[in-house]
């Protein structure tokens, strides 16, 4: 019997639909090629959803999400909903679908494929050979903590509050994520944190240091976030993977992603202890592009090859695809945000159909 897998697809905002029309053009050409079959449904979030019915995220998109075998998603939010009060923002959509589904690993490969090094604002020399993971923990820290809000003090002074905090077990969970990827990597893991002023982190650094002890093949460092900042711009090689709190991994990940040109070439994955995971490119919904077709649909094609990866176990289909990926750059075709001189420039289309070419070979 051909393996069959329920995905559901959230197209989202801005270049989202576009880019996610590529990724089902490349699912079902793959399925059919490793014999496997895709069932898809679609599901509404962020401000699509916040105009078909008031919120960014309904129960019954998080319960379609919930019954799948893995979840992919192109974009979300926009000028449109920028000015809503937060709990209708598109943003608390996407952080309500990752806290439903309990996603608290985040996946951020920073890779530099050869063929882009030219696109890089950096020197070639220090982004060539560029391959960091960055781990980033999802469900905590202080995008989750309580209390939080903008309260009215005694005086009748605003005072805005969020609360950076992790439980020993959140650490840990995250930690032994990162420690097992950086055992299937380089064997190099950088925590990061801020144990000098935050009491969060120092926690944070005693379980890293105390989980080492498990991994006593894997060579575990430790960095201040800022000096982390400055390590990724300076010296970026030094890196293999890193493991990080919420709102540091955020900030990081734009960096490490920065490096390789474009944030528009890089997937992520979301994983939780069971369940589906959320397959998502790292970039946003782009809304000054969006409807245009200059989207680079890339990241989005490749969040699928990590969903096949690791949400579907079909790793010779994710090879594929990403074998595709590198099969049309090596031909020279090149969407807006990476084109550079003598390469040819395609629109979203025109690089969904060129992928599909490839895989087709
Ligand atoms: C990201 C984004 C989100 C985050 C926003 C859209 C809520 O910046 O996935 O990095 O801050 O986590
Ligand atoms: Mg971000």
């Amino acid at each position: 019997m051909t393996q069959n897998y329920r995905i559901t697809l959230l197209p989202g905002d801005g270049i989202g639909p576009e880019i996610m029309a590529i990724a089902v053009d490349v699912l079902n050409l793959v399925a059919e090629q490793f014999n496997f079959s895709v069932t898809f449904q679609e599901a509404l979030i962020g401000g699509a959803s916040i105009d078909a019915t008031g919120d960014p995220l309904t129960a019954e998109a998080l319960h379609r999400c919930r019954q799948s075998d893995a979840v992919l998603l192109a974009a979300i939010g926009g000028y449109k909903w920028d000015s809503l009060p937060r709990e209708k923002r598109p943003e608390t959509g996407l952080l309500g679908l990752r806290a439903g589904l309990n996603l608290f690993a985040n996946l951020r490969p920073a890779t530099i494929l050869p063929q882009l090094v030219g696109a890089s604002s950096l020197k070639p020399e220090i982004v060539d050979g560029v391959d960091i993971m960055v781990v980033r923990e999802l469900t905590g820290g202080v995008y989750f903590g309580q209390p939080k809000g903008i309260f009215e003090t005694e005086t009748g002074e605003k005072r805005g509050v969020n609360t950076m905090a992790y439980n020993q077990s959140e650490i840990d969970r995250i930690g032994r994520v990162a420690f097992e990827t950086a055992r299937k990597r380089g064997g190099k893991l950088c925590s990061v944190d801020k144990a000098n002023v935050l009491d969060v982190s120092q926690l944070w650094r005693d379980r890293m240091t105390q989980l080492a002890a498990e991994y006593p093949d894997v060579e575990l460092s430790h960095l201040y976030v800022d000096n982390a900042a400055m390590q990724l711009v300076r010296w970026p090689k030094q890196f293999d993977t890193i493991v990080t709190g919420n709102l540091f991994g955020d900030i990081l990940s734009d960096a490490a992603a920065m490096l390789t040109g474009s944030i528009g070439m890089l997937p992520s994955a979301s994983l939780g202890e069971s369940g589906p995971g959320l397959f998502e490119p790292v970039h946003g919904s782009a809304p000054d592009i969006a409807g245009e077709d200059k989207a680079n649909p890339l990241a989005q094609v490749l969040s699928a090859a990590m969903m096949l990866r690791y949400g579907l176990d079909q790793p010779q289909a994710a090879d594929k695809i990403e074998q595709a990926v590198l099969a049309v750059l090596d031909a020279g075709y090149r969407t807006g945000d990476i084109m550079s001189e003598g390469m040819k420039l395609l629109g979203c289309r025109a690089m969904g159909n060129a992928l599909l070419e490839a895989l087709k070979e």
